[in-house]
């Protein structure tokens, strides 16, 4: 293990560019990622942080036929979003890439060309699943079927994400085209597959023996289960008409397969940014003192620590990555996160409902990071995060030590007398903070780190409650100049440590503090908060206070609530499957239907019923009453005037001690909610049949 790197590599996963980004992206990848490239930063290293839009492979495919559009079409509208998404939020990537870019499909071939020509892959002729009705081999998710590993019905060709196994499309069990249902037949295909079977000795040594103590438990037991298992070949070729085609003679029509392309791309957005800004790219991928990360989330573990280090160990130029630190996954309100089911928080809506806050979705998602499991995120606790941990502890310390600082000196730093116990005490805590946070951060612990953050808050809060300024302010002016200037330290010092987690607060902080303009800022790094005796110098002049974190109220939470739910009864009416149809009736048993055009006259709700309302209806025959049971989807007053169907011989009824002598036909639409059989037609008289 490199002890100290000279320069950083931090990689966060390329994201699939066929939807948005959500907030289980951010939790489980670019925030942690993000924590880590800042704190080395400011810890004064060199750091190539690098991600970028993951263009290939089957979802593209699928999302562009599913919109009727062409695959780049699809990538340029969501590179677009997934990239202003990230800038919103803060994601400081050195560089953020696409893998449609020249410079990756040259990188990409180039690497394939050198393993092709060292004699590194196996070509083969298999049979691969053919569908004969879209004339089209069906590789990863244009298969689905039975994962031969853990029996989930829904595994696609490539991976299960149920169980997280990597599999050949030809293991699952009944398996079924994606494209048109059809079961695939098999037909002859030639590929170059890379033998990881050959690659087993050096990943035992590698990552059962080298890194048996520090990978996290849920990476190093996933690896040791596959590597248990037997590694077999892997296909790096594909038969699609999207991806980057295989850079050598005979193989028109053949792509690379998006997982050998797509771990190429931090090598294409490292050469990328170093040509950008005049750097030389190769001791980032090759040399020693550099220390390489790979931030993902749990079901990338395979390819980043079987497939991707066996293709960089193939070509022998390469290091590898000194850590894997996967994530797990983070649920929403109890449910996976799902794209195709809009169970999701996007992070361009969140910004929309929570403009400019950002570090308050950063601090829970941190809070609450899926580090050694899958987690849950709800919206009270975000509430109540924010409310009581960002406005009750950080932001009330920060607002107390500046107001009072404005209130007594104008808002200049006091000159301290003589440290008492309890300050001396106190900076002595604050100064053992950056390595405590450090510590946490170098062992990808980030929930670990934003809690110790919060505790400097937390000292700082209780160092005023004790000391109390605003009550020796009335009799011992130098006691007050001292708390106040060693408050003022305190917050200083959180404006430096919040950085990584909260890098919006940390700027609005160190505005409100004067330091960014100023001299002072430039010497504050990191290690500044334990080694230096003042942060925040006498006769420095602060500006006024502005708030930096707001309550959030109960309305705002259940309008994301409200939102979910509506995409749950949404999903719900899409499952529902149609009712069988019934028995065949004759053309003289619908005949004795008498179905009428009618309008509402009246309408008033059935007193001590939820759901009736009786209603006064124009049939054009007469104007009869119908008590109907759509209280709950309609108010009496939005439905006066409107025309509906009336099933008009249906034998009279009593409901609640009112006779109904008649119905009117209703059904339900996608959210649960009943709407009206409309005649649909305007101009259409009341009285007319319906047949
Ligand atoms: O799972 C995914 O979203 C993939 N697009 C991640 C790719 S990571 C890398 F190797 F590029
Ligand atoms: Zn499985």
């Amino acid at each position: 293990m490199n002890q100290d790197p000279k320069r950083f590599t931090i990689t966060a996963a390329l994201p699939y560019t066929n939807g948005p980004v959500h907030i289980g992206h951010l939790a489980g990848v670019y925030v942690p990622a993000d924590i880590y490239a800042r704190f080395q930063r400011l810890q004064g290293k060199e750091v190539a942080f690098v991600c970028g839009s993951d263009e290939h492979g089957v979802p593209i495919t699928i999302k562009a036929k599913k919109e009727g559009i062409t695959p780049q079409e699809v990538v340029d509208k969501y590179h677009a979003i997934i990239k202003q998404s990230f800038e919103d939020f803060g994601i400081t990537f050195d560089n953020y890439s696409r893998t449609s870019a020249k410079v990756h499909h040259d990188t990409a071939s180039e690497f394939f060309k050198k393993l092709y020509d060292d004699g590194k892959f196996v070509e083969e002729v298999t049979e691969q699943l053919y569908d004969e009705e879209a004339s089209q081999f069906l590789a990863d998710r244009f298969v689905v079927g039975t994962c031969p590993k853990c029996g989930n019905e829904e595994s696609y060709g490539d991976q299960c994400e149920n169980c997280g196994t990597s599999h050949n499309a030809t293991d699952l069990i009944n398996p079924k085209s994606a494209i048109t249902g059809a079961t695939p037949t098999l037909k002859e295909t030639r590929h170059w597959f890379l033998p990881l079977d050959q690659y087993e000795p050096f990943l035992k040594q590698w990552i059962l023996k080298d890194h048996k103590k520090d990978w996290k438990t849920n990476v190093y037991g996933q690896c040791k289960s596959w590597i248990d298992d037997g590694l077999r070949p892997r296909a790096v070729t594909r038969d699609l008409d999207w991806g980057i085609p295989v850079p050598v003679d005979g193989a028109e029509g053949k792509v690379l397969y998006v997982w050998f392309d797509a771990p190429i791309g931090y090598i294409s957005a490292t050469k990328e940014w170093a040509a950008r800004e005049g750097k030389d790219w190769e001791p980032y991928w090759k040399s020693d003192d550099t220390k390489m990360l790979h931030f993902i989330g749990k079901d990338n573990i395979v390819f980043h620590c079987i497939i991707f280090p066996s293709m960089l160990k193939a070509d022998g130029n390469y290091i590898l990555p000194e850590n894997v630190p996967a994530n797990e996954f983070l649920n929403l309100e109890g449910n996976k996160i799902s794209t195709s089911k809009n169970w999701a928080v996007w992070l361009h809506e969140y910004l929309e409902d929570f403009p400019n806050q950002q570090d308050v979705l950063r601090y829970v998602l941190t809070a609450n990071a899926p580090e050694t499991k899958d987690n849950d995120f709800t919206w009270a606790d975000f509430q109540q995060r924010n409310n009581s941990e960002l406005v009750a502890i950080f932001g009330n310390f920060i607002n107390r030590v500046t107001v009072l600082t404005h209130k007594y000196y104008d808002g200049v730093v006091p000159e301290p007398s003589a440290f008492s116990e309890i300050d001396i005490q106190t900076l002595k805590e604050l100064k053992a903070y950056p390595a405590v946070i450090e510590s946490s951060i170098e062992r990808y612990r980030f929930r670990e780190a934003q809690a110790e953050l919060m505790n400097v808050a937390r000292l700082g809060n209780k160092y005023l409650a004790d000391e109390e300024p605003w009550k020796t302010i009335k009799t011992d002016e130098a006691r007050t100049k001292t708390v106040m200037y060693v408050a003022l330290q305190i917050a200083t010092a959180l404006a430096v440590l919040s950085e990584p987690f909260l890098p919006f607060t940390s700027t609005k902080l160190k505005n409100i503090l004067n330091v960014r303009s100023s001299t002072v800022e430039t010497s504050l790094k990191w290690n500044d908060v334990s080694t230096k005796e003042t942060l925040l110098p006498t006769g420095h002049t602060i500006n006024q206070s502005e708030l930096l974190f707001s309550k959030i109220e109960g309305e705002q939470i259940q309008k994301q609530l409200d939102k979910l739910e509506t995409s749950k009864k949404k999903n719900e009416a899409m499952n529902t499957k149609a009712e069988p149809q019934k028995e065949t009736i004759q053309f003289d048993d619908f005949t004795k239907l008498d179905m009428r055009v009618g309008t509402i006259l009246e309408a008033e709700k059935m007193p001590k019923t939820k759901k009736l309302l009786v209603l006064k209806v124009d049939t054009g025959i007469d104007v009869r009453t119908i008590v109907s049971g759509i209280a709950e989807s309609f108010r009496a007053e939005e439905i006066i005037g409107k025309q509906v169907t009336v099933l008009v011989n249906l034998a009279p009824r009593a409901l609640r001690g009112v006779e109904s002598q008649g119905m009117i036909l209703m059904t339900e639409n996608a959210e649960g909610k009943l709407v009206f059989v409309n005649p649909g037609e305007a101009g259409v008289t009341n009285g007319a049949t319906i047949n």
